[in-house]
């Protein structure tokens, strides 16, 4: 049994306290956004936030989760997909088939709380999740139009570090 805060409503769960919290999100409380890729912390297709960082959940056993801790999953991270990140997506059409976007996004997302400017290298250092299709590139062309449409929104002047990244 655990009581998790999970995109702002608490869920209590009937799990045993080293299920990972991925199947939890997962197959408890139904939001299937999150994916299972590696299932050994590698890949990042279970990426969500506690606490504003952004976490493997497939690694994380439910029971290390302590009362107040926030987790936010994909489908907690704006209403109506208005989040500036997954704006940029949109725009730049970043996915292929999409299986690791939503793990992708999450991480994008922490690293512009923590890095409101990132350049090509603090991104490729900071979002270690895999993409077998390969969309590198438009990852960080949407990490750089996701900062600077964040940017434009709080009233902050100036671009990206660089912008090298061609979608
Ligand atoms: S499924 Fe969690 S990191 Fe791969
Ligand atoms: S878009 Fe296919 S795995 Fe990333």
């Amino acid at each position: 049994m655990a009581k998790l805060n999970i995109n702002g409503k608490l869920r209590d769960v009937q799990v045993e306290s080293d299920t990972p919290l991925l199947w939890v999100i997962r197959e408890q409380v139904g939001l299937t956004g999150t994916k299972y890729g590696c299932g050994v912390a590698q890949c990042g297709a279970c990426s969500v936030h506690i606490n504003g960082e952004v976490r493997r959940s497939c690694s994380i056993p439910v029971g290390s989760i302590k009362a107040g801790d926030r987790i936010v999953t994909i489908e907690g991270l704006s209403a109506n997909s208005s989040h500036p990140v997954q704006k940029a997506w949109a725009a730049l059409d970043v996915p292929q088939c999409g299986y690791c976007q939503s793990g992708q996004i999450m991480a994008a997302a922490a690293l512009l709380n923590k890095n409101p400017n990132p350049s090509d290298k603090d991104i490729d250092e900071a979002m270690t999740n895999i993409c077998r299709c390969g969309t590198y590139q438009r990852i960080r062309a949407g990490v750089h139009m996701a900062a600077v449409a964040a940017a434009a929104k709080d009233g902050r002047i100036g671009a990206p570090a660089d912008r090298k990244s061609k979608a």
